[in-house]
């Protein structure tokens, strides 16, 4: 989103930018580490375009992901932020077939973990934030705006997921074909509910702000 890049700018020096596909990639260097910062758009398509290039075109060694999602544990409240342990996408469905729901046919895996170090690296972090309740869970993306609790209801016991957006597992997915480590961060903006479409509106920019700062610590202790 346009807020985290922003804040993402503030403490970053020696910046260029080019384009790919329409989008803007700005390369410089955030607490001494040199990084290249993307905003992917929304659903999984804009998600995978964007980190097939960070790897494809700057050869990045790790990918970020940050950004907003809606809770599916009935313990997550709006502001509390998930690190990923992992990634899945809860829309690819091949069941008339007889493949499970979620996961990709003809693929070993469909559950794609994320890196550990980079999982722990957040982790310490997240303890500079105060009064945020940040732990690991498992992410679930799609190219849909979940605001149904029945929904909720599925994605959370069905496939175990604790928060659902549109992009992360389109990441994980790219990163796991190219051996590449990666971490997806997510505060959350709603519940997947009926008032979903309102509390992301209202606490979307909080949410973006904060994972944000997680991203900036987490370079410092890189
Ligand atoms: N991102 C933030 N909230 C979401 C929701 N409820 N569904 C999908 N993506 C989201």
């Amino acid at each position: 989103m346009d807020v985290e890049i922003e804040q993402l700018l503030l403490g970053m020096v020696n910046t260029q930018s080019k384009d790919f596909y329409g989008n803007q990639f700005i390369t410089g260097t955030l607490a001494n580490v040199p990084i290249v910062i993307t905003k992917s758009g929304v659903g999984k398509v804009n998600a995978s375009i964007s980190a097939q290039t960070l790897i494809h075109e700057y050869q990045v060694d790790s990918v970020l992901f940050i950004g907003v999602a809606g809770a599916l544990h009935p313990e997550l409240e709006i502001g509390d932020m998930i690190i990923s342990s992992s990634c899945q996408e809860h829309d690819l469905d091949a069941s008339t077939l007889g493949f499970p729901r979620g996961t990709v046919p003809y693929q070993s895996i469909s559950e794609y973990p994320a890196d550990s170090k980079l999982v722990q690296t957040a982790l310490t972090a997240a303890t500079e934030l105060d009064g945020i309740t940040v732990r690991t869970g498992k992410v679930l993306s799609g190219d849909q705006f979940i605001s149904d609790p029945s929904l909720v209801q599925y994605l959370y016991t069905e496939l175990n997921g604790d928060c659902v957006e549109m992009e992360g597992a389109a990441v994980a997915h790219v990163c796991y074909l190219a051996h590449i480590p990666y971490v997806v961060i997510r505060s959350m903006s709603d519940r997947a509910d009926h008032e979903a479409p309102v509390d992301f509106v209202k606490f979307t920019e909080l949410a973006a702000i904060r994972s944000s700062q997680l991203v900036t610590s987490m370079l410092h202790l890189i």
